[in-house]
Parts: C-alpha cells; sequence; structure tokens
C-alpha cells in the first residue's frame, strides 16, 4: 500500500490513536470526575468497526496504531482485537497504553497475541498517594503489572508520569530511580485542561516541563537526545543509565507544527485533533454501509484535508474542550 495521509499543512498523518473503551477501573483526579458516566455498549464500535477502521487506515499509510481508553484492557475482547489488527500488512507498530492494573493477567497474552510496545501510567511509587490521585487502591497490583510486562519481553516500556503541583511533584526523582532500576523509560507529561474537572484547579497544579527537568538535573546530568518515537516525546539520557527520561510539553513546547497522528474515539468519531472538537462520525457511516471500506477510506482522505493546524488550550478565545481524556485516550 503506497496511498498517504497529508493534512492541508503538508503535514503526513502515519500514525492513529484508537480509544478502545471509555471505560476505566480508575478515576484519575486528571482525567475523569469520580461520578462518570460511561457509555451504553451499542454506541462503541464493534470489534469488526474497530478492525475495519483499523484496516482503512493501514491501507491509506499508516504505519502505527496505539490502542487506548479508557482502560483498553478492561475491554472484554481486546486480545482479539490486538490479533486482528496484528496481523495486518503495512503495520510497523501496534502498541498500547495502559493503567497497568490488569497486566498481571494480560502482559503474556498480549505480547503473544503480536503487540510491540506498552506505555503504562504511573504517577506514584506512594500507595496513599496513588489512591488519592487514581482514586483506587491499586499501586501493589500496578507495580506487580509492569514485572509481568518486563517479564513478558515487549520490544519498549514506557511509564507515563503526569506531574501535578503539590500532589506528586516530590516524586519526579523517585520515578526516575524506580524507572532506571527497572531499565524501563519514563516520560513526564504537563497536564492538558481536557473535560471539566471540578475538584481540581488545574492552572495551580501545572507542572511545566522545564521544572521537571530541573528537578532531574538536580540529581542527574541530562543530556537531549535527537532520538524519537514518532511522537510528542522529547528525550534525555544520562550518562550512567541506558533509559531515556521523555518529556511531553503541549503547553510549554508547542508540538502541533510536527503532528502526524489522529485518533478514533470509542464511539468512532475520527478526531482530528487532541485540543479542539473537529471531528468526522464514521460510526454513522459504519452503521449505514457495513463492511464499506472504500466508503471508510474516503471519508478518513476527506477529513485528514480538514485537520486543524493547531490545538487550543492556550487560546483565550476558544470554547474549553469538553470532552473527557477517556473519550479520547491521549
Ligand atoms: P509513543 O510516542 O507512541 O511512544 O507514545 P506517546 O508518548 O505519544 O503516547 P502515550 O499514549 O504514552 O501518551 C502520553 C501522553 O502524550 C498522553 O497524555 C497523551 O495525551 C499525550 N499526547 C500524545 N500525543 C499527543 C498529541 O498529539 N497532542 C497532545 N497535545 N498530546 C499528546
Ligand atoms: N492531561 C495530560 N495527560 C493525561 N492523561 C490522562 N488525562 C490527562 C490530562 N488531562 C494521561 C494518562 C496516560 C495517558 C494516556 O494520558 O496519565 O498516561
Ligand atoms: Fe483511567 Fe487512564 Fe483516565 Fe486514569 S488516566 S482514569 S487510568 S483512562
Amino acid at each position: 500500500h503506497d496511498a498517504q495521509l497529508i493534512d492541508g499543512f503538508g503535514r503526513r498523518i502515519d500514525y492513529v490513536r484508537l480509544s478502545v473503551t471509555d471505560r476505566c477501573d480508575f478515576r484519575c483526579v486528571y482525567c475523569m470526575a469520580e461520578d462518570m458516566t460511561f457509555l451504553p455498549r451499542a454506541r462503541v464500535l464493534t470489534l469488526e468497526e474497530m478492525a475495519l477502521v483499523g484496516r482503512a487506515f493501514s491501507e491509506l499509510g499508516v504505519r502505527r496504531i496505539r490502542l487506548t481508553g479508557g482502560e483498553p484492557l478492561v475491554r472484554r475482547d481486546i486480545l482479539e482485537l490486538v490479533q486482528s489488527l496484528g496481523r495486518l500488512e503495512g503495520l510497523d507498530e501496534l502498541t498500547m497504553t495502559t493503567n497497568g492494573s490488569q497486566l498481571r493477567r494480560f502482559a503474556g497474552p498480549l505480547r503473544d497475541a503480536g503487540l510491540n510496545r506498552l506505555n503504562i501510567s504511573l504517577d506514584s511509587l506512594d500507595p496513599v498517594r496513588f489512591a488519592s490521585l487514581t482514586r483506587r487502591d491499586r499501586l501493589a497490583q500496578v507495580l506487580e503489572g509492569i514485572d509481568a510486562a518486563i517479564a513478558a519481553g515487549f520490544e519498549r516500556i514506557k511509564l507515563n508520569a503526569v506531574i501535578l503541583n503539590g500532589r506528586n511533584d516530590d516524586e519526579i526523582l523517585p520515578l526516575v530511580e524506580y524507572a532506571r532500576s527497572k531499565a524501563i523509560d519514563i516520560s513526564f507529561i504537563e497536564e492538558m485542561p481536557l473535560g471539566a474537572i471540578s475538584e481540581h484547579d488545574r492552572s495551580a497544579t501545572f507542572c511545566s516541563s522545564d521544572e521537571v527537568l530541573a528537578r532531574i538535573n538536580e540529581r542527574h546530568a541530562l543530556a537531549p537526545s535527537t532520538e524519537t518515537t514518532g511522537g510528542p516525546s522529547r528525550y534525555y539520557r544520562m550518562a550512567d543509565s541506558a533509559i531515556r527520561i521523555g518529556l511531553i510539553s503541549p503547553h510549554s513546547h508547542n508540538f502541533c507544527a510536527s503532528c502526524n497522528r489522529v485518533r478514533v474515539t470509542a464511539e468512532g468519531r475520527l478526531l482530528l485533533c487532541l485540543g479542539n472538537e473537529n471531528s468526522v462520525d464514521l460510526r454513522a457511516l459504519l452503521r449505514r454501509h457495513p463492511g464499506d471500506l472504500t466508503r471508510l477510506k474516503s471519508a478518513i482522505v476527506e477529513a485528514i484535508g480538514r485537520k486543524p493546524k493547531h490545538h487550543w488550550f492556550d487560546d483565550p478565545d476558544q470554547p474549553q474542550v469538553l470532552r473527557f481524556m477517556n473519550m479520547t485516550g491521549g
């Protein structure tokens, strides 16, 4: 397949993030409200519909698919989906972002089903803190899950930590030490204003990537690295460890100009940019014309032409994005 998706700003789209469910067994404070209402199942794409969406993108030149949620491992048929997407010709990589709570059980089967890489969220190493950030007391399971993932032999495992001032900014160094001890990479993420979360004031807890860097530099001299995984992370290395430290800085170092990706929500909305509401309803098309790959591909090509230039997070004249992160999968 040599088709290509190029948007109106000349950006080549070769990466898709598929949210396979909006449900999650955690309620992270930066992501969700405590009392979330989840989608009725009929509104979520079926396994067949998701597989067809993956196939359409791969025939249009997409090389990498990342499965996200919600929590992808709470979806019952997730292993079948991984198997079916893993069989797509033309895909270089099938990856997943998970909260790790079920990895003890799923790490081996996911690896066997063809998943290449895993990103696992970990915001704290202290059980009480962990429970206050995720609203669930599951640190021990997540740590066991990380060990299971390491044992399963994934090509790469990366930890993700969202840092909130006053909540876990004192854990930046402990998290780095933990990643070093496990020989896995770690990325620190600036919180994004997705969804109206009343309990916490995002401007009060915002911790910039520069602050994170400064904290780590107090202990370990970091050298910028030129490597990339094709995502927004900027990587750094330490002299005495092989791990990479990534910074994802949607606010302080905007990366929209080199954006290579789109997202599909659990409901089958093709979301052209994380930080605004431009989208196309692929589910409507899939249900009007079941199995129609040609129509699906044309709808995708047409939509990519309308991908916006950048996100609206820092633009006071634009409306707030009301969609929660769990609809989108980051
Ligand atoms: P790889 O580069 O594929 O390893 O993954 P990643 O780090 O992009 O993916 P991951 O799912 O681990 O996401 C980490 C964080 O980056 C999440 O909080 C995402 O929301 C954020 N992120 C990923 N892509 C984008 C993007 O295009 N725009 C913005 N603003 N944030 C993104
Ligand atoms: N801002 C930044 N990152 C977020 N995540 C969830 N919600 C937000 C937010 N509002 C992160 C999770 C996970 C990844 C998929 O997105 O911690 O690592
Ligand atoms: Fe669940 Fe991930 Fe959102 Fe946390 S950040 S509530 S683990 S979807």
